[in-house]
Parts: C-alpha cells; structure tokens; sequence
C-alpha cells in the first residue's frame, strides 16, 4: 500500500488549515511539511510557530521535512509543536547518528534525507534506529522541479539493501512526482510519495490524490 504525502510547499499559506483539510478528507496520508533555512538550500519556508497553529486543524500525521543546517538545534521545538516523523539531510550534520538518537529519544519516528548526488551507501550501519529513508528526486528547495531520473537506481538499492535485513524501514521519494513518475518510484520500491504541485496546485487535489494513488499502484 503505497502512502502518499502532499507538501504544504505548493498550497496556498493564506488559506492554509482549509487547503490542508481538503487533501486530509481526500485521504491524504501524512503531511510533509518542508522547512527551509536560506542555508542548507537557498529558500526560505517556516517554523515550529506554524506546525504549532496547523496541528489543532488537521489530524493525520506530520512529516516535518528539515532542509536546515545543524537541525539538532530546532529538533525538540518541532517536536514539541506536533511533528510525528521529522526527517533530517545526511548533508546538514556531521552528527547524523546523534540527531537521529535525539529524535528517537522524544519519541517520534526519525528519517534521513538524501541530496541526489548523496549515495546513501554509508547509511547501512544506521538502518536499525531509521523510520524512513527520505529519497530527494530533484535538489532540495523549490516545489514544482523536474524529478530527476538518474536517482531511481539509488531508491532501487536501498530496496533491496532494506530488504535484506529484513528491515521495516520505509523509503520515501520527494520531488517532482506525479502520475508520471510515481509508477517508476513505486516499481523501485518507495512506499511514500511526497507530492506538492501534483496536490496542492492541481484544480482538484482530491482527484489529484487519487490519480497518483492509481498510477503508483497500478
Ligand atoms: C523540495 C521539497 C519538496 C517539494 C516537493 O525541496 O522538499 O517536498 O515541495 O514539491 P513537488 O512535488 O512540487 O516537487
Ligand atoms: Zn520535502
């Protein structure tokens, strides 16, 4: 069963609780929420003011997605504002181990996000303590960029890698997905998709879920 995630990025901010019910009725899994510094990429997005204040409106769980530099500095805050799963880059901290205790350790699920031109190969020894696998499929810090294909292979080998060790580890893909390119991330072994723009700026996100939902699962 495929878990499909739509990104705040590509929604309205002024009308955000409204536009984030709509996908949550239309059976949105998850809500990734992208957080972004003006360091680690170039852009910037929000905080833990906001997941605070969207949190009394929607009830499925939040994926805080942390596009920033050092992220053990605002890991507890995000927490403490409602994140169910707060994903960190393998770029953004030498102390990716570390992070992912303190994470583990305010008890919620804890990922590690890749830049498509990380490997993800040293992130073996790590798989044990990890929720998700956080699969970049364009450079992070813009919705609505053209999915990368030459990451598929990566997504591919985590598979078989998490496999392997039998773990339940899950591997999520985020960056240009739609119902063109959810089938080939699916086939590879995502099992969460983020989509922003195929979501939030579609006329109808309901059935724009829905389509992604079809074409992932075949
Ligand atoms: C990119 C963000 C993504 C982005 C996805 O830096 O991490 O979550 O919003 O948006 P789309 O689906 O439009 O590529
Ligand atoms: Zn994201």
């Amino acid at each position: 069963m495929i878990q499909i995630a739509p990104s705040i990025l590509s929604a309205d901010f002024a009308r955000l609780a409204a536009e984030v019910k709509r996908v949550e009725d239309a059976g949105a899994d998850w809500l990734h929420i992208d957080v972004m510094d003006g360091h680690f990429v170039p852009n910037l997005t929000v905080g833990p003011a906001l997941v605070q204040s969207l949190r009394k409106h929607v009830r499925i769980p939040f994926d805080v997605h942390l596009m920033i530099e050092a992220p053990e500095r605002f890991v507890p805050e995000f927490v403490k504002a409602g994140a169910d799963l707060v994903t960190i880059h393998w770029e953004a901290t030498p102390h990716v181990h570390r992070v992912i205790q303190l994470i583990k350790s305010l008890g919620v699920r804890a990922g590690v996000a890749l830049n498509p031109a990380t490997s993800g190969e040293e992130l073996a020894y790590l798989f044990d303590d990890l929720d998700v696998v956080l699969v970049m499929t364009v450079n992070p810090g813009f919705g609505g960029q053209k999915f990368i294909p030459a990451v598929v292979p990566k997504i591919r080998g985590l598979q078989r890698e998490l496999a392997r060790r039998s773990s339940s580890c899950l591997i999520e893909v985020d960056g240009g997905i739609n119902s063109e390119t959810a089938p080939i991330v699916a086939e590879a072994g995502a099992g969460i998709l983020v989509a922003g723009a195929a979501v939030f700026a579609a006329e109808d996100p309901a059935q724009a879920l829905h389509a992604l939902r079809r074409a992932a699962e075949g």
